[in-house]
């Protein structure tokens, strides 16, 4: 199909019901159960809870006191005892619970009878080294095995993990580790990418250096070579030699359904991460039945998400939500160019995957490289596509339908953050009619509303702000340390409904589409970052006196960064120095926020009360007309501004 082609079917307003084919063997075939749900949100909820195992069950489904909720009060259960135990006394312990694909070639298969000998072996080992109920565990590690078995061992002692993205810097995992308090960090001597070695032994010794809460530090020989004179007496111990002679079973410590499972930073409107905070047997739930039913998953699928673990994608559906059901989830280490530009769709033949779930922002690259590259390989196993992360445009959307999916299968777009811990926002595949680039209905048991600034509903068609407006079992319980903030982010724009962040608009149908952040966040390549963490890393460099970064419209990786930057007095600016500072960003943060563009600019544009004028800065950078700058400090600044951008576009 080219793209007149494409145009052409979306301007009809193509619509995609569910192949006939697919939908006689989905678990949900009619729209039942959005009408039972509607009645009794709760129940809906309760039903999925009673499918997991506990060990003791919850006096009361829902303890609401706006904004905190509690869920499967007085429960007592255990994640790590869900995602494997729980599968040992049936036919899937010698099912592949995980099949592991290294960058450059390796393969490993953890059977569910695997994963818990190699869980309880870390989990008795975590123990040895002084962990308690309670304690935080820190994870630093690049996409191999021992992540999601690390995850599991913590769960199990009920210890809460705080997985931090390998491809985070030094500073980033010390200001996380700082925050959490944890008192072991887990990481490995460096991970592969796109044939380089990652260094994250180097990282983790520059952070642990400022941290005093950490007592050990486990790390893995992924690598192998230069990282035994690194290992510090005392405080550093290898994985293989911790778990050595450990027993293989390690007893599910029960916990309560609202003890903390893990926390996970992520990136808000200021420079400061946050912590959060997300509990057991709610989110449990939550990842457990929006993987059966938005993936339809089934007993002998092989399921592929290819998010990193280090993201909230990673922790509900590679780790949780497919462990918790039994299946078998496949991961990998690298690139999705590495070797060539069909990795990916080697692995899809590899393993006969038959659900995907990735990002927008990755089937743009594939879209850019071409169809070649899918089509050497046989992907006639695939039967169910899944996107998250960022909006889809339609265009990316009918080449992974027609491409990657052979026009059979259906996609489901998922709408969903860090913070509601699972999907919310979905096709449900077996019965949902797919519009392109629209997310469509909220997930059974979910309510979400458009709002206009004063947070009354806008009619069909309008843009406004996102809002949930009951509470799911996945929600944050808070951000870590801080209930102000928690409170103040989220619940205090639109009183007793929660705030997104996001813009979105809802169509006739009840449909909606997601029109990305209305804050200082920004996605880049699905990423999620705050323009203030960028700033706050450009200002911390000696020649910088002020700076802005925002998210400018970009082809493939959906925003990239640009930064304004003054600089102090005396300072001569250079392409150098533009260089100098992109550096330091990703070594401030990491390689993801390395800005694309460096603007030097002699002052940046300002209101008369001084907050910096991001949105036009966005006008200047995308190269549209300028709205209304009456409200403008300094009118001037444009013109100059307006005018050098031209010439660094040329340069
Ligand atoms: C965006 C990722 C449009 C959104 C799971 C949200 C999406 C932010 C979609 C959360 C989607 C995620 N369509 N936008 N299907 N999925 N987003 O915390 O802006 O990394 O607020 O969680 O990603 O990013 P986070």
């Amino acid at each position: 199909m080219d793209t007149a082609t494409i145009a052409s079917l979306l301007q009809e307003g193509r619509t995609f019901p569910p192949p006939e084919e697919f939908r006689r063997q989905a678990h949900i075939q009619d729209m039942r159960l959005y009408e039972e749900a509607r009645r009794d949100p709760v129940g809906f909820w309760e039903r999925g809870a009673a499918e997991l195992h506990w060990f003791r069950r919850w006096d009361k489904v829902l303890e609401w006191n706006p904004p905190y909720a509690q869920w499967f009060v007085g429960g007592k259960i255990n994640a790590s005892y869900n995602c494997i135990d729980r599968h040992l006394s049936t036919f899937r312990k010698n099912k592949a619970a995980i099949i592991w694909e290294g960058e450059p070639g390796e393969q490993r298969v953890l059977t569910y009878q695997d994963l818990y000998r190699e869980v309880c072996q870390l989990a008795n080992a975590l123990k040895a080294l002084g962990v308690k109920r309670g304690d935080r565990v820190t994870i630093y590690l690049p996409m191999v095995p021992e992540l999601p078995i690390a995850m599991l061992a913590c769960a199990r002692i009920g210890a809460p993990h705080s997985v931090v993205f390998g491809g985070f810097s030094a500073d980033a995992l010390r200001d996380r580790i700082q925050d959490a308090q944890a008192k072991v960090l887990i990481t490995a001597d460096g991970g592969y990418r796109r044939g380089g070695v990652v260094p994250l032994k180097r990282n983790a010794d520059e952070a642990v250096a400022q941290c005093p809460s950490i007592e050990k530090v486990i790390v893995v020989r992924r690598i192998g070579g230069i990282a035994e004179q690194t290992m510090q007496k005392g405080r550093d111990v290898w994985w293989h030699e911790v778990v050595q002679g450990q027993p293989g079973v390690c007893p599910a410590e029960p916990m309560d359904s609202e003890d903390l499972l893990f926390l996970l930073y992520t990136s808000g409107t200021t420079g400061k991460p946050k912590g959060i905070i997300h509990t057991t047997g709610g989110y449990l739930t939550h990842v457990y039945i929006t993987t059966k039913y938005i993936f339809d998953l089934k007993e002998e699928d092989t399921y592929w998400c290819t998010a990193d673990i280090g993201w909230v994608t990673g922790h509900s559906y590679i780790v949780y939500g497919p462990l918790a059901n039994g299946a078998t989830s496949v991961m990998y280490e690298g690139a999705p160019d590495y070797p060539d530009k069909d990795r990916f769709w080697a692995i899809v033949e590899k393993y006969r995957v038959n659900i995907l779930y990735t990002a927008p922002t990755a089937i743009r690259s594939f879209m850019r490289w071409g169809e070649e590259y899918p089509q050497r390989h046989d992907l006639s196993s695939l039967r169910l596509l899944g996107t998250v992360g960022e909006p889809i445009n339609p265009e990316a959307w009918v080449w992974y339908w027609k491409h990657i999916g052979g026009g059979r299968c259906p996609i489901v777009d998922t709408w969903w953050q860090t913070e509601t811990g699972g999907i919310l926002i979905t096709p449900l595949p077996g019965v949902v009619t797919l519009k392109p680039g629209s997310a469509t209905l909220p997930f059974p048991g979910v309510e979400a509303e458009v709002v206009d600034e004063r947070g009354n509903p806008v009619p069909p068609g309008q843009g406004g702000y996102l809002v949930l407006t009951r509470p799911w079992p996945g929600m944050l319980r808070g951000i870590y340390g801080d209930p102000q903030r928690y409170t103040q982010t989220y619940w205090s724009r639109f009183p007793g409904r929660y705030f997104t962040g996001d813009g979105a608009k809802k169509d006739a149908d009840g449909y909606f589409w997601l029109l990305g952040r209305v804050d200082d966040v920004i996605k880049v390549s699905a990423h999620r970052l705050s323009t203030m963490e960028i700033e706050s890393a450009l200002v911390d460099h000696p020649c910088v006196a002020e700076a802005a970064a925002i998210g400018k419209n970009h082809e493939v990786k959906g925003e990239a960064v640009v930064v304004f930057v003054t600089v102090k007095e005396g300072v001569k600016t250079s392409p150098q120095l533009a260089q100098e500072l992109q550096a330091h960003v990703a070594r401030k943060i990491g390689a993801i926020a390395r800005p694309d563009q460096v603007i030097f600019t002699s002052a940046l544009p300002k209101t008369r009360s001084g907050k910096i004028m991001r949105r036009l800065l966005r006008d200047i950078a995308e190269g549209r007309a300028l709205g209304d700058i009456t409200t403008l400090e300094s009118p001037g600044v444009i013109e100059a501004l307006k005018e050098q951008y031209g010439e660094e576009r040329e340069m």
